[in-house]
C-alpha cells in the first residue's frame, strides 16, 4: 500500500506517486472585485478578516522556505483578485530577489491593470494572465455583475505596454451564456498579440452548482474554434504544463485548452498551494490541508514549517477524483485556494 510507505528522506515536495512540486501557487487574498456568476453569490462571500490574512512578511518568509528550502522554481500569484492586495509590489519584489530567483507570474481579473502595470513590471513582474470571458459588454456585465469589460480591456493593453510578456487570457465558457464566443475571442487575442487559453469549468463554485452535462468540453472548444480557425498541434512538448496547445493557421499564433476534467493531467501535476489565510494544499480538490500559519505565529523554525509542508505533500492523492462516482467537492471555493 503506498499510503503506508514512509516519506524517504527529501530537501523537496515529494509525494507517494513519484511527483515533485516546483511550482507554488499563493492566493494572496480572498476578495474580489468581480461577482463572476460560477465562482461567487452576488453578496460575496465571508471574507477573511485582516488578522487571518498572512501578512506581507509572513507570505515572504514562507516562499523564501518554499523557494530556498524545497526546490520551488515558480512561484504564480492568484486570489480572489490579488491586485486588490496593497503590498503587492513588496511581495513580488521580495520573491523576485530569492535564490535561486524563481519564475513569477500573476493570474488577474485585469480590473486594475491599467493603474498597476507599470508598478508590477517595476516590481519584477514579467508575465501576466488575465482572465477574460466575454467580449460583448453587456454579457461581461451578466457574468461578472460589474459593467466593466473596458477596464479589462484597457488592462491588457496597458500590460502589453508595459513590457509584460506573454500576456495570456484565460477563458471560461458556459453553456448558453458565452460557449459561441470561442472563435471571437481568439481572433481578438492574435490581433492583439495575448496568448488566449481556455479551461473547462471545474466543480469548484461555492453554490455547488456545477453540472457535467452543462460543461463545455475540449472538444467543443476546438469544433467551435474549428468552423474560422485550422488547428494543428503544437509541435512543442507539453511536458507537465496543464494546457494543450495548438498551432493557429500554420502559427505563429496559438491557442490552448486546459481540459482539467476530460482529461486531468494529475499524473504529472507539479503543484502546491498556499491559501491567502496560511495553509498548504497539494490539490486543488484535497480534503484537507495543513495550515502554516498558526506555527509561522508561534515561533515555529524554517525547518519545521518545511518538514509540515513536506508532510502535507506526501499525503497528495493520485488525482482529484472528479470523475468518479465518490467525488466531493472541496469545502473551500475557487476564489478561497487560488485558481
Ligand atoms: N473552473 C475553472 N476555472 C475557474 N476559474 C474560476 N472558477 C473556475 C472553475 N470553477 C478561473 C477564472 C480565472 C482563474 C483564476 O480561474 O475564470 O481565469
Ligand atoms: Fe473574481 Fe476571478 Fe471569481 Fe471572477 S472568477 S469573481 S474575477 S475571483
Amino acid at each position: 500500500m503506498p499510503s503506508k510507505a514512509a516519506r524517504p528522506s527529501d530537501a523537496g515536495l515529494i509525494d507517494r506517486f513519484g511527483r515533485r512540486a516546483t511550482d507554488l501557487r499563493v492566493s494572496l487574498i480572498d476578495k474580489c472585485n468581480l461577482r463572476c456568476t460560477y465562482c461567487m453569490p452576488a453578496e460575496g462571500l465571508p471574507w477573511l478578516s485582516r488578522s487571518e490574512l498572512l501578512s506581507g512578511p509572513e507570505l515572504i518568509r514562507l516562499i523564501t522556505i518554499a523557494v530556498r528550502d524545497m526546490g520551488i522554481a515558480e512561484v504564480r500569484f492568484t486570489g480572489g483578485e490579488p491586485l486588490l492586495r496593497q503590498d503587492l509590489p513588496e511581495i513580488l519584489a521580495a520573491t523576485a530577489k530569492l535564490n535561486p530567483a524563481p519564475e513569477m507570474s500573476l493570474t488577474t481579473n485585469g480590473i486594475t491593470l491599467a493603474k498597476q502595470a507599470a508598478d508590477l513590471v517595476a516590481a519584477g513582474l514579467t508575465r501576466i494572465n488575465v482572465s477574460l470571458d466575454t467580449l460583448r459588454q453587456d454579457r461581461f456585465a451578466e457574468l461578472t455583475r460589474r459593467d466593466r469589460l473596458a477596464d479589462v480591456l484597457s488592462g491588457l493593453k496597458a500590460a502589453k505596454d508595459a513590457g509584460l510578456s506573454p500576456v495570456k487570457v484565460n477563458t471560461v465558457l458556459l453553456r448558453g451564456i458565452n460557449d459561441d464566443e470561442p472563435a471571437d475571442l481568439l481572433e481578438f487575442c492574435l490581433e492583439n498579440g495575448y496568448q488566449l487559453r481556455f479551461i473547462e469549468q471545474m466543480p469548484l463554485d461555492p453554490q455547488h452548482g456545477w453540472d457535467r452535462t452543462q460543461m463545455i468540453t475540449e472538444t467543443e472548444i476546438l469544433d467551435r474554434l474549428r468552423t474560422r480557425f485550422q488547428l494543428a498541434p503544437h509541435p512543442e512538448d507539453r511536458g507537465s504544463a496543464p494546457a494543450q496547445r495548438w498551432l493557429v493557421d500554420g502559427g505563429p499564433g496559438t491557442v490552448g485548452v486546459i481540459s482539467s476534467v476530460t482529461e486531468p493531467f494529475c499524473a504529472s501535476c507539479d503543484r502546491t498551494r498556499l491559501t491567502a489565510d496560511g495553509t498548504v494544499r497539494n490539490c486543488l480538490f484535497a480534503q484537507t490541508e495543513t495550515d502554516l500559519r498558526g506555527p509561522l505565529r508561534s515561533g515555529a523554525t524554517d525547518a519545521e514549517i518545511a518538514e509540515l509542508w513536506r508532510g502535507n505533500m506526501w499525503q497528495k492523492a493520485a488525482g482529484h477524483g472528479i470523475n468518479d462516482r465518490d467525488f466531493a467537492q472541496p469545502e473551500r471555493p475557487m476564489s478561497a485556494i487560488g485558481g
